[in-house]
């Protein structure tokens, strides 16, 4: 894209071509009133404020795209008063409830009622009754709606569920005169807006997976959080610019706290919200926020007792929900004591970005999902997407809706929402042929493959891909104008036994053709682990375990049930690395009373800290974490924490054998270890809005056939061992696979597994 300079109100500025004027004033610090727009969404042309004039015309800046040598004004005696026009409008019929409304405060529409100085009332129509709706999470009043449309855009335009849609008002027509007298933006959006309302696009319940986004964008107290409504005025709340826990997207958001009621200071979390022009919260991050531990005091016994178990310990065994300086600690305890350091997540992780990385020379994948976002045609491979990374799939559905973009998913498990999804085209692989998948990849797009590649792929058969009837003819009509190319692979790929081919041919295909790769950490922050620990694979057996927020002999935890207790992550200092190889900050939201892991390695290592953040100065890019920001510039660059070097690597020779997954096959039905939609561990499953007891999640289908309905006991066995557990019918999935979730810590659904996230297994009703 080429620079273009046009002026705006007497000021210079230089814009990419193609960039609208609202985002060329807003990177340059112009302000232009503006209610409807939304970054990294399509225009809803609804609200009208952001009319400027342009080369002499007027124009929507929201839409209208900045000209090399364009003078643009933001305001002239005609746009204020089309302006002050609809404002006026948009007050008629609004209830006076700012007294109790939760927007009040942070409402745009007493913003720009002040700002447009409106004092008083021209225009009138007669009121409708119109109910309050309660749509689970969500309240939607439609009386103090001003129908911005931006709930529906957001939903449709990022998340990919287009669960609302606009629905008629059943109103009377506004008084005709009103059509010649009034300024013409201000009239045909009052028309439009007497003429509808927000439904849902079920038309009864609200159907879909519960981000709350469209609560967030929502400009005036209309559609709300149900737990938050009357709990606290906006500004009484402190905003803690925070980064979520909960799995790798690591998006940032602020914990808002106050004292929890008059009779108890203590501090609570409110709720969650987020910068929604620039992040997208999925329903973990913005209602699994209260999951911190309440401490039991700073118990100096329980300290020493702790620090001489670590001392004579010789493994510890950790999970990735962890900090970076944790994690530092934690190898540093491994490096004086000797320790092994057990992870199996994030060692397969590792593995697979080791062998990767010695094919592409480079030691990080390629792509971050700002690249995913951008690009036009997208793979997605080995994993259940929706709910292992919401923020990929928010980002595959913007990639098809903003760019015409097409989408390949390919999973075993049935995705109802991605189904929904126009351009995106859902193949049901078997589990166990993502050596296949990835083969036809290579095979499709590689461009000058050296010959014992096309040696290798011309043995390969694609019989368990499951390509629909015409596939390539599908495949060249999605591939027509398609110029950006993005690859997302899953954890489905680091456990399973043929991760070695895997991981070669991931790294081939980002060489020898146009993908660029994003591999999704398996877990919050496991991209930080593997770079920061030296995992073993195998536990000291001789001797005590430490499960550091996991089962060990010795139990550190962040959930209140250890031996020693320590602050959960709402609890912490510290930073992660994002999936976006971005180092991020963690700020602490509630007061932690206790001690953390850096009071035990105050008595073991060769260095006392004062903080655990002390040692964010060791780590990457060596920069303190005092500072490192948290924000967002006017345009939307992430300027969070940092952004940490891909390094180069020794390239290796891809040194696969032949494919082997044709040995290896599940003969009956399959189960699949992963989460439900607003869950990912037992932090998410502890918060009050996301309590929940776990089970075994089936498709509607499944269930008839197995003859279950919600809540009956289920026997579910495998060759390592079965268990009994209620069945849960899940709309959000489809065919004949069912999902074992880990975030509930009474389901030990790991035993039941090898390693890899299907295994055949029998389910039978109790
Ligand atoms: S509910 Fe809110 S976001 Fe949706 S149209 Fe109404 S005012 Fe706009
Ligand atoms: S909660 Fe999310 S998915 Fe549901 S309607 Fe709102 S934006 Fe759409
Ligand atoms: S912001 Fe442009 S029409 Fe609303």
């Amino acid at each position: 894209m080429s620079q273009i300079k046009l002026n705006i109100d007497g000021q210079e500025v230089f814009a990419e071509e193609g960039e609208t004027l609202l985002r060329v004033a807003r990177a340059n610090n112009i302000f232009i009133p503006a209610i409807c727009y939304l970054e990294r969404c399509s225009p809803t042309l609804a609200c009208r404020l952001c009319l400027v004039e342009a080369d002499g015309k007027q124009v929507y800046s929201c839409n209208a795209k900045a000209k090399d040598g364009m003078k643009v004004l933001t305001t002239t005696p005609n746009i204020k008063e089309e302006r002050k026009a609809i404002m006026e409008v948009y007050d008629v019929n609004h209830p006076l409830e700012c007294g109790v409304c939760d927007q009040s405060g942070e409402c745009e529409l007493q913003n720009y009622t002040l700002l447009e100085e409106v004092d008083n009332q021209k225009y009138a129509t007669k009121d409708t009754y119109k109910p309050v709706r309660n749509w689970g999470f969500i309240q939607y009043d439609p009386a103090l709606c001003i129908v911005c449309e931006k709930c529906v855009t957001v939903c449709k335009d990022m998340i990919g569920d287009s669960a609302l849609k606009t629905v008629s008002r059943d109103s009377e027509a506004l008084d005709k005169n009103y059509k010649e007298t009034m300024p013409k933006d201000a009239y045909a959006m009052w028309n439009k807006l007497n003429k509808s309302l927000i439904g849902t696009s079920s038309g009864t319940s609200l159907d879909c997976t519960n981000c709350g986004e469209c609560t967030s964008v929502c400009p005036v107290g209309a559609l709300i959080s149900r737990d938050f409504k009357y709990s606290s005025n906006a500004w009484e709340l402190e905003k803690i610019p925070s980064t979520c826990a909960h799995c790798s997207v690591g998006c940032q958001i602020y914990y808002e706290k106050k004292h929890t009621d008059i009779s108890n200071s203590d501090e609570k979390i409110y709720r969650v919200s987020n910068e929604s022009h620039f992040t997208t919260l999925c329903g973990a991050g913005r209602y699994g926020f209260d999951f911190q531990n309440n401490g039991n005091g700073r118990d100096k016994l329980a300290l020493k007792r702790a620090v001489e178990t670590v001392k004579s310990a010789g493994t510890i065994i950790f999970n990735s929900q962890i900090t970076n300086e944790e994690a530092l600690i934690l190898q540093k305890l491994k490096e004086k004591l000797g320790l092994k350091l057990i992870n199996h997540e994030a060692y397969k992780y590792a593995e697979f970005m080791r062998i990767y990385s010695h094919i592409t020379g480079k030691s990080l994948y390629s792509g971050d999902l700002n690249y995913i976002r951008s690009c036009d045609f997208i793979i997605s491979v080995g994993s259940a997407i929706k709910t292992d990374s919401p923020n990929s799939r928010f980002a595959i559905n913007n990639a098809i809706k903003m760019n015409k973009g097409s989408v390949l998913y390919f999973h075993a498990i049935g995705d109802p929402v991605l189904e929904s999804i126009k351009g995106i085209v859902q193949i049901k692989s078997k589990p166990y042929s993502e050596e296949q998948i990835l083969s036809y990849i290579l095979k499709r797009f590689g461009k000058n493959l050296p010959e014992n590649i096309s040696k290798y792929l011309a043995n390969i058969n694609f019989n368990d891909v499951n390509f629909p009837d015409n596939f390539e003819t599908t495949l060249d009509t999605m591939l027509k104008k398609k110029s950006r190319f993005g690859l997302i692979i899953g954890a489905d790929l680091y456990s399973s036994s043929q991760a070695h081919n895997l991981a070669e041919l991931v790294g081939l295909i980002e060489i020898y053709s146009d993908f660029k790769t994003v591999l999704i950490p398996s877990d919050t922050n496991t991209l930080g682990v593997i770079n920061i620990c030296k995992l073993d694979k195998n536990a000291n057996n001789n001797s005590k375990k430490i499960g550091y927020n996991e089962k060990g002999d010795f139990n550190i935890s962040a959930f209140g049930d250890g031996d020693f207790n320590i602050p959960a992550l709402n609890q912490q200092e510290g930073t992660f690395l994002n999936i976006d190889k971005r180092v991020v900050p963690l700020n602490v939201a509630l007061n932690f009373n206790g001690f953390s892991l850096n009071d035990i390695a105050n008595e073991i290592l060769d260095e006392i800290q004062d903080n655990t953040i002390n040692y964010t100065s060791q780590l990457f890019n060596k920069i303190e974490f005092d500072k490192l920001s948290n924000e967002f510039s006017n345009s939307g660059e992430d300027l969070r924490g940092y952004l940490i070097s891909v390094n180069n690597v020794t390239k290796r020779e891809a040194t696969f054998h032949l494919a082997q997954s044709d040995k290896i096959k599940i003969q009956g039905k399959a189960i699949y270890l992963a989460n439900p939609i607003l869950q990912f561990n037992r932090f998410t499953a502890k918060a009050h809005q996301l309590q929940e007891n776990g089970g075994l999640y089936l498709s509607p289908e499944y269930a008839k056939e197995l003859g279950v309905i919600n809540g009956n006991n289920v026997l579910v066995t495998t060759k390592n061992g079965n268990i009994t557990i209620s069945a849960i019918i899940d709309n959000k999935i489809s065919g004949d696979i069912a999902i074992l979730p880990t975030f509930d810590s009474k389901i030990d659904s790991r035993k039941l597994f090898d390693g890899y996230r299907f295994i055949e297994a029998k389910i039978s009703k109790v």
